[in-house]
């Protein structure tokens, strides 16, 4: 059997790849997507619930499939360094993808604000992490001043190439379902992954690969939802520091995908994430990071105002961005942790072992 080889590979038809591009690939993509009958029943009995957890991508998110696009296009340019602004996972990602292209990376990162995991893999993949006094919107102000001076290649999803690797998850979908979902539900930060599964599906659709699009439901955090309000949020707050985010980059383009699919944008409380990812962890065994579940609190929300009213049954993806190991912080947080520490014989431990 011939190894899978990464999403360029993959959907080359569809990518903007000539036979002189090299391909900077760790083979992410392909990542699983799972039906949870269990949690489909406490939506409501319209839906048949999928996730796309694409926390099992080579960096532990989403970000490998546009990463590996514009690292690839970087290196065709002949550029020798990388930049970002990150919440972490980009940060995670474009280190990665630059050791594997041979370049260096360098990323910047609001200061106190980014989950350990993620902080560790771009250490540990050698970038040279820049943390700024502001938010991930200052970060990438800054990432912006640095690139229209220097030649360093700006790896944000305002690089388009970002884009068009992420969108390769919706093609991913659509080959695994055999259709398009009805709908498509996903947190948004900086808007980047709407707007790349938008373009995924609409392409996909104008190839006759599918014959109906979905209704994309993006979910911010309430403390971070600009786009929701209709105006940026100047000091973004929430626990899902992935999505701290209070003036999208993509924002129109996130509006536009909302208003051509007939979709909505809208938010979920901090303790409404929190419950949505621990669900998924206690009910299903998928950890996924407090960000990703952003996508299944706002479908838990949209089930318990009954907007489901179609009479057939619906096919409901959420994207699952991000692994839960990324913020082992808040993991032990959200759960009632104190260690039981016994003595080491049987008696003590047939105690707390429920009989
Ligand atoms: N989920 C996770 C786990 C993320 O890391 C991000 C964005 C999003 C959702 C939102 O996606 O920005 O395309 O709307 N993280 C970026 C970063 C901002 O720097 O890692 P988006």
């Amino acid at each position: 059997m011939e190894q899978y080889k990464g999403i360029i590979e993959r959907y080359r038809k569809f990518m903007p790849v000539t036979s002189r591009t090299p391909v900077i690939t760790l083979h992410e993509g392909n990542t699983p997507l799972i039906r949870l009958k269990r949690l489909e029943a406490l939506v409501s009995d319209r839906v048949e619930l999928y996730v796309k957890y694409e926390g099992l991508n080579p960096t532990g998110s989403f970000k490998d499939r546009g990463m590996t696009m514009a690292i690839s296009k970087a290196v065709e340019k002949g550029m020798k360094a990388t930049i970002c602004a990150s919440t972490g996972n980009t940060s995670a990602s474009a280190a990665a993808y630059s050791v594997r292209a041979g370049i260096k990376s360098y990323v910047i990162i609001p200061n106190g604000y980014i989950a350990l995991g993620k902080l560790s893999q771009a250490l540990i993949h050698g970038a040279k992490v820049i943390a700024v006094e502001g938010n991930f919107d200052v970060a990438l102000e800054m990432v912006k001043k640095v690139c229209e001076k220097y030649p360093i290649e700006l790896v944000n999803s305002l690089n388009p190439y970002r884009i068009e690797g992420q969108k390769s998850g919706a093609f991913e979908i659509v080959d695994f379902l055999g259709e398009s979902p009805d709908y498509h539900f996903i947190p948004v930060g900086n808007a980047g992954n709407i707007t790349a599964y938008w373009k995924g599906y609409t392409e996909y659709k104008k190839a006759g690969m599918m014959k109906k699009l979905p209704k994309m439901m993006g979910f911010q955090a309430a403390g971070s939802a600009p786009i929701v309000l209709g105006k940026p949020v100047e000091n973004p707050d929430t626990i899902a520091t992935a999505i701290r985010i209070g003036n999208p980059a993509s924002w129109q383009k996130a509006i536009d995908a909302r208003d051509e699919s007939g979709g909505v944008i809208d938010m979920v409380t901090d303790a409404e994430i929190i419950t949505a990812y621990k669900l998924l962890a206690d009910r299903e065994g998928i950890f996924c990071e407090p960000a990703s579940a952003a996508s299944f609190a706002g479908l838990l929300k949209y089930g318990k105002k009954k907007f489901f009213r179609e009479k057939k049954k619906l096919k409901v993806v959420c994207v699952l961005t991000g692994h839960g190991l990324k913020d082992p912080d808040r993991a032990i947080k959200s759960v009632d942790f104190k260690p039981i520490v016994v003595k080491p014989d049987l008696k003590s431990i047939m105690k707390i072992i429920d009989k």
